[in-house]
């Protein structure tokens, strides 16, 4: 019979990162994990980035995978990857230090109230303009995992974090990769649940600036997102202040 105890998936990117640089081996296996929680749609990316490295270190990675999904899975809604990242590779760069997880909670129950969720709050938006790991939003599902969830950072590092923890957790939203001061926009991604099976995955929205424009152009205030199938998938809607807001579900 085969062991499935696993190491803490830190031990596995150590072991990576004796000879390839740490930060590099960290950003690879959030992307390839990304990849894979994508349904298949990532397959490009998914093999230019393991391209660097051995079979022997891609089995390495897997055992680092299945590590997080074994923690995950027992210890619900918190964020690995942030401790790890802090510990090992942010240098305090761009302020990438990440709130202590008691302090999040403390701050959620404040915004939320210490009440119990009412059902009007299940179409409010939770959004973190600076997600880092995405831990606020995690303490936030705590209280009320039905809401929906936002989360934007300047470092596509911070952005695979937050959408990793995310997809793990069932929490349904979106990632933006931008810089919220200048709105500049690199990359965006949702977490959908699939509405039959329940399964979440990671969909890249890259058809929204055709969207945005066309609700700019035709003052359209509804306008529906398709996946490469042609389904529809969410629905968006233009905000008096010029913002598309992704509505929770399709209808
Ligand atoms: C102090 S961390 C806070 C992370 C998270 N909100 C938390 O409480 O744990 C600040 C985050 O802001 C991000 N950041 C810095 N400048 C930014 C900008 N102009 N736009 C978006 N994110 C930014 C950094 O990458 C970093 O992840």
């Amino acid at each position: 019979m085969k062991n499935l105890s696993f190491e803490p998936f830190s031990a596995y990117l150590e072991e990576l990162s004796y000879t390839k640089s740490r930060f590099d081996v960290f950003d690879d296996f959030l992307t390839m994990m990304v990849c894979s929680l994508s349904m298949g749609r990532k397959e490009e990316e998914y093999l230019r980035t393991v391209k660097g490295y051995t079979k022997k270190e891609l089995d390495i990675f897997c055992k680092a995978f299945a590590s997080v999904i074994m923690q995950m899975e027992y210890r619900q809604l918190e964020d690995p990857f942030g401790d790890y990242f802090e510990e090992h590779l942010s240098n305090g760069r761009n302020g990438q230090f990440f709130t202590p997880i008691p302090v999040c909670e403390l701050m959620a129950n404040i915004v939320h109230g210490f009440n119990k969720a009412s059902e009007q709050d299940a179409q409010k938006t939770v959004s973190d303009p600076a997600c880092g790991s995405g831990r606020l939003l995690l303490a936030s599902a705590k209280i009320d995992r039905n809401r929906y969830f936002v989360g934007s950072d300047i470092s596509e590092t911070c952005c695979k974090m937050t959408l990793i923890n995310m997809c793990l957790n069932s929490i349904e939203g979106e990632v933006h990769h931008m810089d919220t001061l200048s709105l500049q926009t690199w990359r965006k991604w949702m977490v959908i649940i699939d509405k039959f099976t329940r399964i979440p995955y990671i969909y890249e929205v890259k058809k929204e600036s055709q969207v945005l424009r066309l609700c700019k152009e035709d003052s359209i205030m509804d306008a529906n997102i398709v996946n490469d199938e042609n389904k529809t998938i969410q629905r968006v809607k233009q905000t008096s202040n010029g913002f598309i807001r992704f509505t929770p579900k399709v209808p």
